[in-house]
């Protein structure tokens, strides 16, 4: 296996043997993703360190946390407010932040990150932080389309390096995709079903491939999707209602590629089409570029497909 490098067989170290308890977590970005990571680490029980490049980044993460912790004790204490919101101010404070990671990922068991979807800037992070993580600590990278195998060959721990995709809203879905490259240790991939399973979600596993399960599936749906709109073969709205109401799902691929975001979907498929450029499934859309190029990403910046208030 060419990518099993000289540098992973010096690393499995004696650390790479032992199943870890995983109890302190740093995760690098504070966007959606990563607050949504901090927010069920803590709320399971984990102290949380969020990290992202400046105080005025973390304090809208944080308050984004507080407004799902809210939507989410007023479901679980809805007897019970006074204990809401104890809940709300506990999980919290498990959750402090810092805009450098290289002083806080000393003390972490896991480290997740949730950063820009750049390979070379993950890369380069990760290199940086190999240094001054512990020696047991597991690196993983919630990337939903870059390789896994080429992040943790940035690092001398390619034996505890590991893909750990969550879904959007992270509160809610309680699915978490487990990436083993060729070179991650059963141990580690134990330590993070554990994990996983601990702050209640349902782990699966897959190799490093394109997409892994669930976007290697749902990105080329989404994309029919926009085909058989851009043909004028049913109206987008349309489109939302059958799938909603004759396959179930709870959004329409519309719905869902305006609240997944157009940019990261437009990030997903250009990447796939460089790689393979004559599968049909992976044809870019006109219409989405247009408006990813008008910076309409969707839910996020207020329009997409659809317009939001
Ligand atoms: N935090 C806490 N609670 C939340 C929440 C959040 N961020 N978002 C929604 N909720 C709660 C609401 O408070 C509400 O609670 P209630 O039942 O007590 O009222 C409940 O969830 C339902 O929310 P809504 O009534 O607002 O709306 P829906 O019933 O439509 O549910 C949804 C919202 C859970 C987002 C649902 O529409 C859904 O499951 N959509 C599909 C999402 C999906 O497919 N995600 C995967 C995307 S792919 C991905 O992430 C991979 C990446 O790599 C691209």
């Amino acid at each position: 296996m060419a990518f099993v490098t000289r540098q992973f067989v010096r690393s499995m170290s004696s650390a790479a043997a032992k199943k870890i308890v995983i109890k302190h977590v740093t995760v690098l970005g504070g966007g959606l993703m990563g607050s949504g990571i901090a927010q069920v680490a803590a709320t399971s029980g984990h102290t949380v360190v969020l990290v992202d490049q400046t105080d005025e980044i973390l304090a809208k993460s944080k308050k984004s946390i507080e407004e799902s912790l809210k939507k989410v004790a007023k479901k679980k204490f809805a007897e019970d407010p006074k204990a809401g919101a104890s809940f709300v101010e506990k999980t919290l404070s498990s959750i402090t932040t810092s805009t450098d990671a290289a002083s806080v990922v000393h003390s972490s068991d896991l480290v997740v990150e949730a950063i820009v979807e750049n390979l070379q800037v993950k890369n380069e992070l990760f290199q940086r932080l190999d240094k001054f993580a512990a020696e047991h600590t597991i690196f993983a990278s919630n990337t939903s389309s870059l390789q896994i195998t080429s992040m943790a060959n940035a690092t001398t721990r390619q034996d505890r390096f590991a893909g750990l995709h969550f879904f959007n809203p992270v509160p809610m879905m309680k699915l978490v995709e487990i990436i083993k490259t060729p070179m991650t240790s059963q141990k580690t991939f134990e330590s993070l079903v554990d994990f996983t399973k601990a702050i209640g979600k349902h782990p699966v596993s897959c190799k490093d491939t394109p997409g892994f399960i669930v976007n290697r599936l749902l990105v080329p749906y989404l994309m029919e999707a926009i085909r058989l709109y851009e043909r004028g073969d049913a109206s987008k709205e349309d489109i939302d209602i059958a799938m909603k109401l004759g396959a179930g799902y709870p959004m329409g691929p519309f719905e869902l590629l305006d609240y997944v975001g157009l940019d990261t979907t437009k990030f997903i498929i250009d990447g796939w089409h460089e790689m393979d450029s004559k599968n049909p499934l992976f044809q870019p859309s006109q219409s989405m570029n247009k408006l990813v190029a008008e910076k309409k990403f969707g839910k996020k910046t207020g329009e997409g497909y659809y317009k939001y208030k």
